[in-house]
């Protein structure tokens, strides 16, 4: 059985104020029985002192963004070791604001998703369509072409212990969530083309949807055989919201 996981994207929002704030909500809120991993993804800035105050190992840290170097003459950027040195777990790797806005393509989110496994990290590799290609009957084509371009470039086998996040450009903070049957869709394709070329990669892959997932609808979405867990933008900056979505990935 697939461990479900639901995880918070603060995308650039936040403060030091705010962010203690919330995690001592979260702390108080989120249960450390409950069977699912719990992760936020906050600034970068933010990630050090957001990892010294989660210790007891209920709720995770993980960065949005990576570079696809080692080290040296990057101005700006940061590494994936050093994301780990400061106590990251996962890495979110060509999330679409950052094809969009930063101009990622597919071959610099494949040496992104390398550069994070390579630092003993865990890649969370986002895909999605936009509205346009939906409507074009290109959803498929799409997803497809943006993980083969990691399989293409390090093998089948790097997809094992990953985490896959489909998120539709059109449903990211839209608050037009794409239906349960329509994840679903998305995610069985998926995880079909993953098990023709290894079945045990396909059945443990963790597939989450993300995309104005709330509390009214994340039970819904859950519920869905290969929807296994969420990826949230903006009902993560709020306690209570997340809380509740944790707490139906954790009734599944
Ligand atoms: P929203 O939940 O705000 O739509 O954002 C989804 C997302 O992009 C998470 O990475």
């Amino acid at each position: 059985m697939r461990r479900l996981m639901v995880a918070g994207n603060w995308k650039m929002h936040g403060s030091r104020a705010a962010n203690a704030a919330l995690l001592t909500e979260l702390d108080l809120t989120l249960k450390a029985e409950w069977p699912i991993d719990m992760v936020v993804f906050p600034p970068s800035v933010y990630l050090a002192d957001t990892a010294r105050r989660l210790t007891d190992g209920v709720i995770g840290v993980g960065a949005q963004d990576v570079s696809a170097e080692s080290a040296g003459a990057f101005t700006g950027q940061v590494s994936a070791s050093m994301l780990k040195d400061v106590g990251c777990l996962y890495t979110l790797v060509g999330h679409s604001e950052r094809r969009q806005l930063n101009r990622e393509d597919d071959a610099l989110v494949a040496r992104k998703f390398a550069a994070v496994q390579g630092a003993g990290l865990i890649p969370i590799l986002c895909v999605g369509e936009t509205l346009q290609e939906r409507e074009a009957g290109n959803t498929e084509g799409v997803v497809a072409r943006q993980v083969d371009a990691v399989i293409n470039m390090h093998g089948i086998g790097a997809l094992a212990g990953s985490v896959l996040a489909y998120e539709p450009v059109w449903a990211i903070g839209t608050g037009r969530t794409a239906s349960p049957e329509q994840a679903q869709a998305v995610h069985a394709f998926l995880r079909g083309r993953i098990r023709t070329q290894d079945a045990n990669i396909a059945t443990e892959l963790r597939i989450l949807y993300g995309g104005s997932v709330k509390a009214s609808n994340a039970a819904e979405l859950f519920s869905m055989t290969d929807v296994d867990g969420g990826l949230v933008g903006g009902a993560s900056l709020s306690a209570d919201e997340f809380q509740q979505i944790c707490a139906a990935a954790a009734a599944r």
